[in-house]
């Protein structure tokens, strides 16, 4: 398990203990002296997020505070983390130290989600495919009990494993002054007016309206937000050419909507769900977000087939029931 600390001959070893974060602590006739034995080590959950969010695209890039949500963080039994949460809950921020669970590679550049396509250094960045998967948050306390703390808006997924949680503390974590590297230029871009205008076909309208009236699920201000600063294909905005190129598709949690830019402007044509049919059908698949209103929405409007440009409004009567 641990690796040969190695001394020089001068250091004669009287003793050496192992300690538990990985190092030898060495006794020698010239003093105590600790080396690192492990080239990796092993972390040990406390505890899982509880989250309505299922899968990755539902969960926010940072937690936003404006969000009415809770999440739980529920620690496991048999380790005393009651005791260890003693004096927490006066606190009304923390840090969780969590791991991106269900990511499996890491990359030297990604592409940040926010502002143009240019690849960036993954220690430059928040991205989750990085050499150590390790996670970082702030999140709103909202109360302790037990071993469960309730939490505001989170932008872990449900099921996410948390190795450490500590106080936010203002005066040590909070610089508002310092420099934001290639995010400022980002920001600064926010304030500047939009580059495109999005405009909706009366399908696209109605389809919009039927899910928000009908199931409660709205993406419209999320898309216009996106499409009307950059509308060019972006994987982590998940923006694609589709079919001959005109067209392009743009991801929005688990639907999608078909959308083509002429000038300065986007008309959004269609909206669709992320899932065929033959997955929201397989009982196998027990995570599909929105999978009731994905079928439904299929009942009333079946999948446009690839090259067609302006779909009828659909073969069901456009009532909103
Ligand atoms: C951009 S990362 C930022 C995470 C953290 N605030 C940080 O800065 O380290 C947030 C994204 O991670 C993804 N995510 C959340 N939980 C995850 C998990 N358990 N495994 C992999 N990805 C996850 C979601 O897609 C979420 O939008």
């Amino acid at each position: 398990m641990y690796a040969q600390a190695w001394l020089p001959n001068q250091d004669r070893r009287l003793f050496t203990v192992e300690t538990p974060c990985g190092f030898r602590r060495i006794q020698t006739q010239s003093g105590r002296i600790s080396r690192p034995v492990e080239p990796s080590l092993t972390l040990h959950p406390i505890g899982h997020i509880r989250s309505p969010k299922q899968v990755k695209f539902q969960a926010r890039h940072q937690p936003t505070e404006g969000e009415p949500e809770r999440s739980v963080l529920e620690l496991l039994p048999g380790h005393n983390y009651e005791t260890a949460l003693r004096d927490l809950s006066r606190f009304s921020k923390v840090w969780l130290i969590w791991w991106f669970h269900r990511n499996s590679n890491w990359k030297p550049l990604v592409l940040p989600p926010r502002g143009p396509a240019i690849r960036r250094g993954v220690f430059a960045t928040r991205s989750p495919h990085r050499p150590n998967p390790l996670g970082l948050s702030t999140v709103n306390l909202i109360g302790v009990e037990r071993r469960r703390l309730i939490l505001g808006a989170c932008d872990l997924v449900d099921g996410t494993p948390v190795f450490d949680i500590k106080p936010y503390i203002a005066s040590y974590d909070a610089f508002p002054e310092a420099s934001g590297g290639w995010c400022e230029d980002l920001d600064q871009n926010l304030v500047a007016p939009p580059s495109h205008f999005v405009e909706w076909t009366p399908l696209a309208q109605m389809q919009a309206d039927w899910l928000f009236q009908v199931w409660q699920i709205d993406f419209r201000s999320r898309l216009v937000e996106l499409l009307e600063r950059d509308p060019t294909p972006h994987r982590t905005r998940r923006i694609r050419r589709r079919g001959d190129g005109e067209q392009l598709e743009i991801g929005c949690g688990a639907w999608r909507a078909r959308f083509h830019v002429r000038g300065d402007q986007v008309t959004v044509l269609w909206l669709e769900p992320g899932y065929p049919r033959r997955f929201l059908t397989d009982p196998a698949r027990d995570i599909l977000p929105d999978r009731e209103a994905q079928l439904a929405f299929l009942e009333r409007w079946p999948p446009v087939p690839e090259g067609t440009k302006t779909p009828s409004m659909g073969t069901n009567p456009p009532s909103m029931g």
